[in-house]
């Protein structure tokens, strides 16, 4: 009886310790890391498994400032099933075990998405349900194999238009809106304690997107679904103004009793930089920053890479750059400072 209970409470201790992995690193050793820890906000980036394999102080920054990371493209579909059913889990699986390590959870990303997918895919006529049978498989196989090591999931990437109409996709077109329900019922039956988000951008502020999702996850709820985040990537640009909104939007899903998460945030501008354009970038990314600390259930902030030496923006935007919270050689910008200080504020 008596062991029992101290069996059972040690098996409680393992299984919080292990579910908090913050406590690996219990220092405060000045990072975004130990500011985050306590606030309820996990703090994320994307990584870049070319430079985790070949840059050093990259894979420690990684290791030190994170609690969450993200595959930058190696959960992606082309990455993961080049040929139909033949599956290559080599570097999604290395980014995993690199979590587990360094004490991290994994968002898993993305399953049912328009881009990069292998051509294989895109590229032959197949007939609806033969559609419906690759994305099925491809979610069974790809979630099972990362079942119980993958915290959350961006089931559907990017699936509306601006004005809040559903993207014309391989998917919609051959089989109608159902595709996504579809996707979160397999994922979830895949791992049925994995979160799952719908993911976009565009939809931080309420507009026609964010509305067009809001109705979504209300049906789909209403239906049983297990639709259970709403990520907003947080693209911006400095010289388009940030989204006014943002809190008011990330609240009413916040009422609605999903979790929400900033999962791509990187916060852009036209090339070169300056003393204004660093300072309102700075801006940008305390603005969704404090909008997550500020409702019950946004639970992670990611950053879409953290340093600009190996940020998507250049190659991506003309002439724009300069994205991330630090520099090409790793030094801090206000924006990290930000990051920081609005962590450090909401855990006191
Ligand atoms: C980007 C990656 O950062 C690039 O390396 C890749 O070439 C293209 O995709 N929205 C998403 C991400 O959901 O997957 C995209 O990542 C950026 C936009």
């Amino acid at each position: 009886m008596r062991y029992g209970r101290i069996a059972a409470f040690l098996a409680v201790s393992l299984a919080v310790a292990g579910s908090t992995p913050a406590d690996a690193h219990p220092r405060d050793d000045g990072s975004l890391r130990a500011a985050a820890r306590g606030t309820g906000v996990r703090i994320g980036t994307a990584v870049d498994m070319s430079a985790l394999a070949a840059d050093a102080p990259y894979k420690q920054a990684v290791a030190r400032e994170f609690d969450t990371v993200t595959p930058e493209n190696v959960m992606k579909w082309e990455v993961v099933e080049p040929q139909p059913g033949v599956y290559d889990w080599t570097a999604a699986d290395q980014l995993v075990d690199f979590a587990r390590k360094n004490g991290q959870l994994v968002r898993g990303h993305t399953l049912v998405w328009h881009s990069q997918n292998p051509s294989w895919l895109t590229e032959a006529a197949y007939t609806p349900d033969q559609l419906r049978t690759l994305l099925r498989r491809h979610i069974f196989a790809e979630v099972g194999h990362f079942k119980g090591r993958v915290w959350a999931w961006d089931v559907a990437n990017e699936i509306f238009n601006e004005d809040g109409t559903l993207r014309d996709t391989i998917w919609l077109r051959a089989l109608g809106p159902g595709y996504i329900a579809d996707a979160f019922r397999w994922a979830h039956q895949a791992d049925p304690k994995a979160v799952l988000f719908l993911n976009d951008y565009n939809n931080e502020g309420v507009n026609a997107k964010s509305d067009a999702y809001f109705a979504l996850v209300k049906q789909l709820r209403a239906e049983g679904v297990p639709v259970q985040g709403y990520g907003m990537q947080g693209h911006l640009g400095v010289q388009y103004g940030f989204p006014g909104t943002v809190l008011e939007n990330v609240r009413r899903f916040d009422k609605l009793g999903v979790k929400t998460a900033f999962t791509e945030v990187d916060v852009r501008m036209v090339l070169p930089p300056d003393a204004a354009k660093v300072q309102a970038q700075a801006e940008g990314f305390g603005l969704l920053l404090r909008a997550c600390l500020l409702v019950e259930h946004c639970v992670s902030y990611t950053v879409w890479g953290f340093t600009d030496k190996y940020s998507w923006v250049p190659g991506f935007f003309d002439g724009q750059g300069s994205a991330t919270p630090l520099d090409e050689n790793l030094q801090p910008k206000p924006a990290y400072d930000t990051l920081r200080e609005t962590f450090q504020l909401a855990g006191r």
